[in-house]
């Protein structure tokens, strides 16, 4: 038993992010445009497709405030967060040797250099990042995510929901993570991020209440019958097929967040007390550290306002010196104020004597004020309201 122990241990240590290039007929979604242009289509406007930092204002500042404060070399940093935002990249890891030629500026021929700035990672999360893919690995550490959790199919081979798909362009395999269980394919980055001392402050994995649903159904849509390719194979038409739009609609989209909870309020002597009911399997807000749930009150009397009153849900940073810092470079932060999955949470705020009504709005911010300030954030989706629910009382 010992030995099946030790060697399992040698396999797992041994085994890490093993890099399978991708070749030039599949490296980018222009390959997969003659036969699949709708799914590129929806992809292109996900915000998968802008996970690189050339694409994403906040991702960039983020990884460029990383290097900073830790005194690592930028290409180091890209690196380690290409495990999720970009795991196609040629190179995994970065050594001591490189650091001192970053710093000395002799890098620039280097294997990391040209890895980071090589065009094929420039679409983020694209299509043979998830459909490339060959085993999930849930028997491996929690921490292991992205490209860590992941084996490869050979390049050209396409992982996908159907057993009976046959294309002239790549070879196909059916994947269960592409079918009945979706959820372990979103896992294997949506879960697990942490922070420089290794305290987690994503992990949807822990928080999900229940399996049953599947995180595709609210983000993909659900299946509409169309088709997988329009390439002419059945009978001189396309094969109709049950789909799933690859638009991935979250966070960035306003739209998305309309009654995402559920708001009611009531009074309680001197106090209002708010409500803010989440029928979602996981927390609200979620995944990313600054993420911010807001909660504006303004007291009326004779239907004027009198007095406004506003509450931040949202997590808060510190570094080793007790100032503000972003999540990835935190030593310590302030109590999770997310509305658990399927769960509620209750805010209790002081009443105004003059009014007689209230009007509560709820609504998201991509990013609290403190970190788009530290970050000096200038695109307005980062400090935009979007609605979430809104709602009256009176008194
Ligand atoms: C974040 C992961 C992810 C990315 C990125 C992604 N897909 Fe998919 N794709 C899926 C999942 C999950 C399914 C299975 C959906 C279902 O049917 O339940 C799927 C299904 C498919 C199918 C089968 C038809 C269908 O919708 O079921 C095709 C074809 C496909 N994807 C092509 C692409 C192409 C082309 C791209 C790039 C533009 C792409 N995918 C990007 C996750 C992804
Ligand atoms: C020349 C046309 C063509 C091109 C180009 C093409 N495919 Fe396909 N692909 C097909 C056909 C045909 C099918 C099978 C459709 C069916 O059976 O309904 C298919 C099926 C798939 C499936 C589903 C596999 C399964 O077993 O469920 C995935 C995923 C996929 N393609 C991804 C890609 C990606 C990613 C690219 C670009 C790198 C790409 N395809 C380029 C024609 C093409
Ligand atoms: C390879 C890693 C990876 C996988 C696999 C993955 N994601 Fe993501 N996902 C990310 C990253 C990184 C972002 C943030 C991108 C950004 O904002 O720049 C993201 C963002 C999102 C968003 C937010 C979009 C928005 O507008 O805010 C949703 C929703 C999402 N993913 C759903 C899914 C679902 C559903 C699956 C499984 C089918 C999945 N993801 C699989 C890494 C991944
Ligand atoms: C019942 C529908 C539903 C299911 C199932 C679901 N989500 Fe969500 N999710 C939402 C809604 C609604 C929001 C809030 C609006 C938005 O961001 O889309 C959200 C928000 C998110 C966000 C943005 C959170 C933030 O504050 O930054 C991510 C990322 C995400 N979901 C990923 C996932 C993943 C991964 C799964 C599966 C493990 C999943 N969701 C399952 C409905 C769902
Ligand atoms: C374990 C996988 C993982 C690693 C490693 C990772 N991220 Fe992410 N990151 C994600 C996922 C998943 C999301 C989407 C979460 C959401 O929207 O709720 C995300 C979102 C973000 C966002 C928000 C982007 C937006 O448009 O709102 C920033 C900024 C970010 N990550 C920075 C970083 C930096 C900097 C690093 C490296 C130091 C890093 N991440 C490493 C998984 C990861």
């Amino acid at each position: 038993m010992k030995v099946l122990i030790f060697i399992a241990l040698l396999i797992a240590s041994v085994y890490s992010a093993e890099v399978v290039a991708v070749g030039d007929k599949f490296k980018d979604s222009s390959k997969c445009q003659a036969c699949h242009n709708h799914l590129v289509e929806d992809w292109q406007h996900s915000w998968h497709a802008r996970s690189y930092e050339k694409n994403d204002e906040y991702f960039r500042a983020s990884v460029e405030y990383v290097s900073k404060k830790s005194h690592k070399s930028l290409n180091a940093v890209k690196v380690e967060c290409a495990t999720c935002h970009n795991p196609r990249i040629a190179v995994t890891s970065t050594s001591k040797a490189y650091e001192i030629d970053a710093v000395l500026g002799l890098d620039k021929n280097s294997k990391v250099n040209k890895a980071v700035n090589d065009v094929s990672i420039s679409e983020g999360i694209n299509c043979v990042v998830c459909h490339n893919i060959d085993q999930i690995h849930n028997n491996f550490d929690a921490s292991k995510r992205g490209m860590d959790r992941v084996s490869w199919l050979k390049s050209g081979v396409m992982s996908g929901p159907f057993s009976d798909a046959t294309s002239p362009y790549h070879k196909t395999q059916q994947r269960d993570f592409m079918d009945k269980d979706p959820n372990q394919l979103c896992f294997v980055c949506h879960a697990n991020d942490h922070t420089v001392k290794g305290d987690t402050f994503t992990n949807m994995q822990a928080e999900y209440k229940n399996d049953d649903q599947k995180c595709v159904t609210c983000h993909m849509g659900e299946k509409k019958e169309l088709y997988a390719a329009t390439l002419r194979i059945d009978h001189g038409k396309p094969k109709k097929r049950a789909i799933r739009d690859h638009g991935f609609s979250g966070a960035h989209t306003a739209s998305m967040w309309k009654n995402a909870l559920h708001v009611s309020a009531k009074k309680d002597g001197n106090d209002l007390l708010i409500t803010l009911k989440n029928d979602l399997p996981h927390n609200l807000p979620s995944g990313f550290g600054s993420r911010e749930i807001l909660v504006d009150v303004a007291y009326t009397s004779a239907n004027k306002v009198v007095s406004q009153d506003s509450t931040s849900l949202t997590r808060h940073y510190q570094n080793k010196y007790k100032r503000a810092t972003i999540a990835h470079t935190a030593e310590t932060s302030s109590s999770d104020e997310s509305v658990p999955a399927k769960g509620e949470k209750t805010l209790r705020v002081k009443l105004d004597k003059n009014a007689n009504g209230a009007v509560i709005s709820v609504s998201y911010r991509l990013v609290n004020d403190e970190v788009r300030d530290l970050l000096q954030l200038k695109e307005p989706i980062w400090s935009q309201k979007m609605a979430i629910s809104k709602v009256s009382v009176a008194f």
